[in-house]
């Protein structure tokens, strides 16, 4: 795998074709879970350059942060909080236009508009999420969700 990520101009599609296989790639032959968790928020932000792209990981009964790429951000969320604690309780990807429409939103900046949330899953369990917001309203669709949960797909627990 070349250290340069190959960027592309293009749809969301493409650009996300483009970047799954090189993603692939920084995975292969890597067992670290943190390194990987690491690249896969540097491809994402580099690719997308999205507001914040990051992991939280289920540890004694709460999500706590992990590797991301943006803003610092809220350490700790518990089951059934926010989106990225809705989406671990409900085992689902959750899609949110407008983050003020959402009931009880975590505000970890005033800069965020929309995000996605997906959990990870390890033999059934949910084991984190990947959240990724955006400073525009409505950034995101059945398109990043069919391709981001491809690249979680890729990821060794
Ligand atoms: N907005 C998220 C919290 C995490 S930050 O956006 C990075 C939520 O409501 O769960």
């Amino acid at each position: 795998m070349a250290e340069d990520l190959n960027i592309l101009n293009g749809s969301k599609e493409d650009q996300y074709k483009n970047l799954l296989p090189q993603i692939k790639g920084l995975l292969e032959g890597e067992s670290d879970l943190v390194a990987n968790l690491g690249n896969i928020a540097a491809a994402l932000k580099e690719q997308f350059n999205f507001f914040w792209v990051g992991f939280y990981l289920v540890k004694n009964d709460e999500l706590v942060l992990g590797p991301f790429q943006g803003p610092v951000a809220c350490t700790r969320i518990k089951k059934g909080r926010g989106v990225c604690g809705t989406s671990w309780e409900m085992a689902k990807t959750i899609i949110v236009p407008d983050v003020e429409k959402f009931p009880g939103h975590i505000a970890c900046s005033s800069l965020s508009k929309s995000e996605i949330v997906l959990p990870l899953f390890k033999e059934g369990e949910v084991v984190g999420v990947l959240d990724v917001d955006s400073s525009s309203l409505d950034s995101f669709d059945e398109t990043d969700k069919i391709y981001l949960e491809r690249i979680i797909e890729l990821i060794k627990f």
